[in-house]
């Protein structure tokens, strides 16, 4: 335990808080800890070894407080919602002003607007920051994205940017806006994930019929080799190759296939409708999530209309490139739905920076995000990033292949929402014109909404409908 004042707080010491708290004291910085639950103060001092030198233990929030120098940061690392207010309450009238309180956990970009606004008037600083990575990520390099005032940032940017993940020496951290601007990034950052993971379910789910466990382990290991390249497709790989001790069988089979969800996709897609976007990748995966965990009905719908055999599966060739085509899609529908965020509460986010902010750390790391990086770094029409040169000839060389897999799935009633979802949205883009001018019609037909022409300026035509 240090006798000096820490340079900078940590309350929260769940397996997220802990580890960052470690990764924090590693780098060199003193770092004074508080948990409610004091019990769990002196296991976690157990648990920092010789780290422990650089830690100041503390069981209540005054003496927290009083642990650091000022103006004091302090970082949040406790669960999202209530227990954040209640945390802020504790602290409050220990700090003075200056003091700046940085919430590192998967807030609701909302509740940190509201938040940062609330303590700005009352002279202290809140910093949203979104950190992702999980466990070993938040222990040895997680990336980081900082949303709130850009002065206050400055002041820990030396510690955040020290325990951030590193790609090609470049610190995977930045200053991205302010107030809500680092937790909504973070938060697209999860339905991207929601997307990435509900794609490589359905690729598992299209070949596992016809493959061993081990077998498909090396199918998702020799695409990790290619241009799928990226932590999820690696650690897919891995857990394919795990057997169950109790039972002898893979690992996977005896999970329970229900997927669980704490909000974040649920909320990229809530904001992405308030924002009039519509991310269909991720909207697939959410609803693929919650259908997973009816578990109920699906016995009852097996039971009505029976599961279709197995049949012969897709190429793996065309099931590679599928996922390309598909992971693009879904990427881009994500940094589409931050540039709408983007223009809406004037954040001027730097979409190349929060590419490269996710090339290593994150959960979404991937080969592609240096290549989307250096599409944000020049222009692209309509910030669609398949519209992007490179991108473009991506999704040339790999939407037939998506298009043969969907097809093929539809054809032996395998369930590809997410896949199919990417390749509505490609051929809704493909086409300049499409069929809204009927949706047009029928409102102006029972509710007299009226239509634009295309032969005629104005948005009020209306037809001389039938009665
Ligand atoms: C990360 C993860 C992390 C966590 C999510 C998962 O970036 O490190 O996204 O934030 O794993 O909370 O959320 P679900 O429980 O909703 O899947």
């Amino acid at each position: 335990m240090s006798d000096e004042k820490a340079r900078i707080g940590l309350v929260g010491l769940a397996v997220m808080g802990a580890n960052l708290a470690l990764n924090i004291a590693e780098k060199g910085f003193g770092i004074a800890v508080y948990n409610r639950t004091a019990a769990r103060v002196d296991t976690f001092m157990q648990q920092a070894g010789p780290l422990a030198e650089a830690i100041t233990p503390c069981t209540r929030p005054e003496d927290l407080v009083a642990a650091i120098q000022p103006p004091r940061a302090i970082i949040l690392m406790v669960k999202a919602g209530a227990p954040v207010d209640e945390t802020i309450a504790a602290l409050l009238p220990h700090l003075s002003p200056g003091d700046m309180l940085i919430d590192a956990g998967n807030a609701d970009f909302n509740d940190t607007r509201r938040r940062a606004a609330a303590l700005r008037e009352k002279g202290f600083a809140y910093l949203g920051m979104g950190v992702s990575g999980g466990e070993d990520g938040a222990r040895h390099g997680p990336s980081i994205m900082v949303g709130g005032p850009a002065g206050n940032y400055e002041m820990i940017r030396d510690v955040v940017e020290a325990i951030a993940a590193r790609y090609r020496g470049d610190p995977c951290a930045a200053h991205l806006g302010p107030d809500g601007a680092g937790h909504f990034v973070k938060t697209v950052h999860n339905g991207i994930e929601y997307a990435d993971m509900q794609l490589i379910a359905e690729a598992y789910g299209l070949l596992r019929a016809n493959q061993t466990a081990a077998r498909l382990s090396e199918v998702f290991a020799n695409w990790n080799a290619g241009p799928l390249n990226s932590y999820l497709i690696e650690i897919t790989a891995k857990v394919l190759s795990v057997t169950d001790p109790q039972s002898g069988q893979p690992m996977l089979d005896v999970i329970v296939d229900a997927a669980g969800q704490k909000g974040t996709g649920r909320w990229t897609v809530i904001e992405a409708l308030k924002l009039g976007q519509s991310p269909s990748t991720i909207e697939a995966a959410v609803a693929a999530r919650s259908w997973s965990a009816d578990r109920g009905a699906r016995d009852t719908g097996q039971g009505l209309f029976g599961a279709p055999p197995a049949g012969a599966g897709p190429l793996e060739a065309d099931l590679e490139s599928a996922l390309l085509a598909a992971r693009i899609i879904a990427y881009g529908q994500g940094f589409a739905l931050l540039s709408a965020a983007s223009e809406q509460f004037d954040w001027s986010l730097d979409l190349a920076r929060v590419a490269e902010i996710w090339r290593a750390g994150c959960i979404i790391r991937s080969g592609l995000l240096d290549d989307i990086a250096t599409a944000f770094r020049g222009t692209i029409p309509h910030d669609e990033l398949a519209f992007a040169p490179a991108f473009a000839e991506w999704l040339q060389r790999t939407v037939p292949a998506l298009r043969r897999v969907v097809a093929h799935a539809v054809q032996e009633g395998q369930p590809v929402p997410a896949m199919s979802a990417a390749l509505s949205w490609f051929d809704t883009m493909r086409r300049a014109r499409g069929t809204a001018n009927l949706i047009q019609a029928q409102r102006d037909f029972f509710g007299a909404h009226g239509f634009a022409r295309l032969d005629a300026p104005g948005t009020a035509h209306h037809g001389d409908w039938p009665a």
